[in-house]
């Protein structure tokens, strides 16, 4: 009888724990990657996750920057990679923090996923 009642807590508490950890993720706002994701997009959200999220929210839904939701059709590919490189007025320019290669992976997250 203890036994079983044992058995039952700890899968209670797995059950828990990954209830949790389910909720956490569909809350931290995050938006997903498609599941075809090739590792130019990856990049992409790792970068907008370290240094555009803060600004712009961790969905790009805006704060202290602007909402970058559906800013495909409100710039052009080099217009955006312009205001990443060289900033505008509070944007601050990512020329000598990031490279070539992650300004074009998170430009392109910022397009095709958010
Ligand atoms: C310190 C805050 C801050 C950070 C960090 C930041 N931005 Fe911005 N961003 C802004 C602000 C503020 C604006 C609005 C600029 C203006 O008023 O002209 C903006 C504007 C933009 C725009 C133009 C939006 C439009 O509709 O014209 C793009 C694109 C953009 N940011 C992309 C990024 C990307 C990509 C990153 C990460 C590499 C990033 N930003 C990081 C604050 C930030």
């Amino acid at each position: 009888m203890v036994g079983l009642v044992r058995f039952h807590r700890r899968w209670l508490l797995i059950v828990l724990l990954l209830a949790v950890a389910l909720l956490s993720a569909a809350c931290s706002g995050e938006v997903a990657l498609p599941d075809d994701a090739d590792d130019e997009l990856i990049a992409g959200s790792v970068v907008f996750r370290a240094r555009c999220a803060q600004c712009h929210g961790v969905d790009g839904g805006g704060g202290i920057g602007l909402s970058l939701r559906e800013i495909e059709s409100r710039l052009s590919d080099e217009e955006q990679r312009s205001v990443v490189v060289d900033g505008r007025r509070r944007m601050p320019s990512f020329k000598n923090s990031l490279s070539t290669e992650d300004i074009d992976a998170v430009v392109r997250y910022t397009r095709e996923v958010l």
